[in-house]
């Protein structure tokens, strides 16, 4: 009846780097498997708030500990929900999560084997120190099943008739290898257990034999006495007290009896209910781990109770880096875990804590809500709305505490800039404090990052609004043609490379009253009267020139005007202040499933600047004057100005062909080459054109 199967091909990879790992911290298997026993707790414990009759087949919730020293075992037992035959053979061995995989790229890239837990994959850690395992389960559901593997490729599943009956739960012996006999020690594994595994919330039993020492009658002895008895048995009788104690000494002896007790490994009370004042950050380090699954300390933790109306106590923790799979989709899991007057409840409800915060970790222990929770009707409980409102109140204190270390902060920032930043897109009523969190680079702020509160306390007198620039990265946005004007009147732009920036900011509208302009876009400056003036009379001058363009460019362009916002460069391409900017659309196009009803109203409106201050403009100017819009040379160079804007811009080009076409006949201008009779027409005009784009960028680059 033993069927057999093969383990999943990542699942068989995994199982050897986990045999032939050198890792030295072998004991973190036992968290491992005591997490997942606590798990399968969990779920027991849930099912039955609905369905109080699961429970029936066994109602004590618990985990034991069994070392055998002769056979070399170590078992650990649940009470949990179990598993079935299906189970067995899918969650052991046939379908791998997406963990596997990335617990394997992690370790290629040299992350630590206890971060196991993390990637879902702990069970698998039992063969760090054993060489065969066998697991045993009953669900409610099903029959009693053996699950055996001796890892190497295939494990088998077989009816488990004759073995000791579960009424519910799993039994994992494992056989340790004879180098790991120490985790049969029970004060290596109290000390284990006290490390890792302490504030697990239903109770670890560990097995230990007792030996005492008992005084029996000796019955050999008793043999002898009676031998003796017969020649003194006159004297017995004449004789007092005294000699009947001395008989009785010799006829009982002292043995030792062994005996297993239960010892309690983890009684401390809830952690939570303590006073904070009496715990210690390595208390609160190790309870966060045993929490989160972290093989690291936490980054800041925030512990309180709200009293009143309401009741209930929580812990807040932020971890030091994010998790792997922070922002997967199919990932309902929720970081924090309820509990009602110190009974777990679940660690799904999802409406707990926001989306965005959930890289936020904890506990919360309610008094008020009741015990039989369904998940239904845990959504629409006002109890759990107010206590979800106090939950993001208090962590957005953690956050600013954790803004007040720099150092600290850098890494909340690095690690958690996406969640504020969608905070700040969903969340409106926190926009304000969680803005104050925000930090760019700018064009003022160096190697640092800084504030928009920092910007506001640079601003000069006569700047109203606080700018910034969007693009793909720094070094795109640094060189901007959008900067210039900027830059000439020392205003400070902040550089938004994240693509969530873009979504942030357009909620965000403002900060400490002072608009949010993206300099992309259509916006306006502010000016001086003389600026004014200057403005006015270009605007004029280059009337016809600006004429000209749009006739050129056609419908690829909304329109063509003189630009104050622009100094050294020739031209750039600015998008209308309600479209998509550059940044945008470019994001939108990468989004394979965008709505692309939404990209046709939404996308850019291109208007084409153009500088007065810039010699090629210039320039351009008079040939048209000369030769006219419709001159061959003229179309030509207007096509790759133009070209040459929208990539500066952030926009790609339609027709990548046709720009390469003209850039090749620059090139071969340049390299004397006079193949091409129209390449030798072009020469005068197209050489100063290519020599000043040439000395602009030359410009910029300084
Ligand atoms: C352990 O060994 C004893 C004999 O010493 C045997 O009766 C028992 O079945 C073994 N237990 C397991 C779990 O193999
Ligand atoms: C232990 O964890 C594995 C995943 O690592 C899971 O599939 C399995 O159901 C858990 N087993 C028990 C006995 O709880
Ligand atoms: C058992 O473990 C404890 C603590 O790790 C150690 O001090 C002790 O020597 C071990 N005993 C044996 C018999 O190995
Ligand atoms: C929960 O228990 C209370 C009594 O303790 C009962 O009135 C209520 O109907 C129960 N609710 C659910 C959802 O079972
Ligand atoms: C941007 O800020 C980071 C973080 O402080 C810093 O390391 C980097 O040098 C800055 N980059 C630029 C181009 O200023």
């Amino acid at each position: 009846m033993s069927e057999t199967f093969e383990f999943q091909a990542e699942i068989s990879q995994l199982l050897s780097l986990i045999i032939n790992t050198v890792y030295s911290n072998k004991e973190i298997f036992l968290r491992e498997l005591v997490s997942n026993a606590s798990d399968a707790l969990d779920k027991i414990r849930y099912e039955a708030l609905s369905d109080p009759s699961k429970l029936d087949s066994e109602k004590d919730l618990r985990i034991d500990i069994i070392p055998d020293k002769e056979n070399k075992t170590l078992t650990i037992k649940d009470t949990g929900i179990g598993m079935t035959k299906a189970d067995l053979v899918n969650n052991l061995g046939t379908i791998a999560r997406s963990g596997t995989k990335q617990f394997m790229e992690a370790l290629t890239a040299g992350a630590d084997v206890s971060m196991i837990g993390q990637f879902g994959v702990g069970f698998y850690s039992a063969y760090l120190v054993a060489d065969r395992v066998t697991v045993i389960s009953k669900h409610n559901d099903d029959e009693q099943y053996i699950w055996e593997s001796s890892a190497g490729g295939t494990f088998s599943v077989r009816p488990d008739t004759d073995g000791e009956p579960l009424k519910r739960g799993s039994k994992m012996i494992l056989y340790l290898k004879d180098e790991q006999a120490e985790y049969l020690n029970e004060s290596k594994i109290k000390e284990v257990i006290k490390k890792h595994s302490e504030f697990i919330s239903y109770p670890i039993y560990l097995h230990v034999t007792k030996e005492t020492e008992k005084e029996v009658p000796d019955e050999d002895a008793k043999v002898e006495e009676v031998e003796d008895d017969d020649d003194k048995k006159p004297k017995i009788e004449e004789v007092d007290d005294e000699d009947e104690e001395k008989e009785k000494k010799i006829k009982t002896k002292k043995i030792k009896e062994t005996s297993i007790e239960e010892e309690e490994l983890n009684k401390q009370k809830p952690i939570w209910t303590r006073n904070p004042q009496d715990i210690t950050q390595e208390e609160y380090a190790a309870f966060y781990k045993s929490l989160s699954n972290d093989w690291e300390d936490h980054l800041g933790v925030k512990h309180f109770s709200v009293e009143g109306q309401l009741e209930f106590r929580a812990i807040l923790f932020v971890p030091k880096r994010a998790p792997f799979d922070l922002f997967e989709t199919k990932k309902t899991k929720n970081n924090i875990k309820l509990y009602v007057r110190r009974v777990f409840i679940t660690d799904d409800a999802t409406d707990l804590i926001p989306e965005w915060l959930s890289f936020v970790k904890g506990v919360v222990d309610s008094e008020d809500l009741p015990l039989n929770l369904s998940r239904e009707t845990l959504q629409q409980n006002k109890i759990m709305k107010v206590i979800k409102k106090n939950i993001v109140k208090k962590a957005l204190e953690l956050f600013q505490e954790i803004a007040e270390d720099k150092e600290q902060f850098d890494k909340f920032y690095s690690a958690f800039s996406k969640n504020l930043k969608l905070g700040i897109h969903e969340d409106s009523q926190n926009r304000g404090i969680l803005a104050k969190l925000l930090r760019f680079n700018s064009t003022k702020s160096g190697d640092e990052l800084t504030s928009l509160s920092d910007y506001v306390t640079r601003m000069a007198e006569h700047q109203k609004n606080i700018y910034y620039i969007t693009g793909e990265s720094l070094k795109a946005v640094q060189k901007s043609p959008f900067l210039d004007a900027l830059k000439e009147k020392s205003f400070e732009v902040l550089f938004l490379v994240d693509p969530i920036d873009e979504y942030a900011m357009t909620q965000l509208k403002e900060f400490e009253n002072k608009k949010l302009v993206d300099i992309t876009k259509d916006f306006d400056l502010e000016e001086t009267d003389e600026e004014k003036q200057n403005r006015e009379a270009e605007e004029k001058e280059y009337e016809e020139l600006t004429k000209s363009l749009k006739n050129v460019l056609g419908d690829k362009v909304e329109k063509v005007v003189i630009s104050h916002k622009l100094v050294g460069s020739p031209c750039a391409i600015r998008t209308g202040q309600f479209g998509w900017s550059a940044n945008m659309e470019r994001i939108m196009k990468a989004q394979a499933l965008r709505d692309t009803s939404m990209s046709s109203y939404m996308s850019s409106k291109k208007t084409f600047e153009i500088s007065p201050k810039s010699a090629i403009i210039q320039e351009l100017k008079k040939k048209v004057e000369a030769d006219g819009e419709n001159d061959k040379t003229v179309k030509s160079i207007v096509q790759l100005l133009f070209e040459t804007s929208l990539l500066v811009s952030g926009f790609t080009i339609d027709e990548p062909a046709g720009f390469a076409e003209r850039i090749h006949k620059l090139v071969s201008l340049g390299l004397n080459l006079e193949e091409e009779a129209e390449v030798v027409e072009e020469v005068p005009s197209a050489e100063t054109a290519a020599a000043e784009t040439g000395d602009s960028a030359m410009e910029e680059v300084d």
